[in-house]
């Protein structure tokens, strides 16, 4: 993929200082692994606090009425969306996980779907509520392997709109820079679909906080 952008502004040493960060970061520890072990609102959300700032800008300027989140874990990135939503006023989460947990918090903005992100039925519930919408932000947060992440891309993407953002999670695995031992993830599944899909392109813009755990995956329909 080019390295365009503010990354590659950097000089050679300050990248390999962002990178060394990125490391130092993702294999921390505090009980458990730090992104493990970070929470909104009391509830587990397993994630980098910096993207969810970047989602919190997205959310803002494009007041999406349907967020499509594929992994739920333990509904912390949920209930974020779902805050960021009364914030702003408007929008809706649907969050779907393979298994189901009793303690997945309840707030109005949030329904959850139980099954594989890519099986047929899920994916026909999730393309009938983003009907009627007139945007739709879409996260991949589930399986992170390739052909998974490749499959949601697939199944997803059509669901947004000309100018929307789907985000693809964890991009960073597989060696980019972190968990070199991961094999092929979803850095690999974006450049397949990118390939494929000449009207999506990664925001570069989203590489302006250095840290984040979706670099190149923050992806923008262009039409
Ligand atoms: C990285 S966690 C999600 C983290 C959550 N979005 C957060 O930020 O707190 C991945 C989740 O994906 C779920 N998962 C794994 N395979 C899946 C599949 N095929 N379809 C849907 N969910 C899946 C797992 O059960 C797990 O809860």
């Amino acid at each position: 993929m080019p390295r365009d952008g503010y990354l590659s502004d950097l000089s050679g040493e300050q990248h390999a200082l962002v990178d060394g960060f990125h490391e130092l970061y993702y294999n921390s520890r505090y009980g458990n692994r730090t992104w493990g072990n970070t929470q909104w609102l009391g509830v587990r959300t397993l994630k980098c606090p910096l993207d969810l700032w970047l989602y919190q800008e997205i959310l803002y300027e494009r007041r999406p009425d349907l967020i499509v989140e594929t992994g739920t874990a333990y509904g912390g990135s949920a209930l974020y969306l779902a805050s960021i939503c009364d914030l702003i006023g408007s929008g809706a989460v649907v969050s779907i996980d393979i298994e189901s947990r009793q303690e997945w918090p309840r707030h109005p903005r949030i329904a959850y779907v139980q099954g594989s992100s890519t099986a047929g039925p899920v994916v026909a519930e999730i393309t009938r509520r983003a009907a009627a919408c007139r945007e739709v932000l879409v996260i991949l947060d589930s399986d992170h392997r390739r052909d998974h992440v490749l499959a949601e891309l697939r199944a997803y993407a059509p669901l947004v709109r000309a100018g929307g953002y789907l985000i693809v999670e964890d991009t960073i695995v597989n060696g980019h820079p972190v968990r070199a031992d991961f094999g092929p993830g979803p850095y690999e599944a974006v450049e397949q679909f990118l390939r494929e899909q000449p009207t999506w392109s990664v925001d570069r813009g989203m590489e302006k906080l250095l840290l984040s755990f979706n670099r190149n995956g923050y992806l923008r329909r262009n039409q």
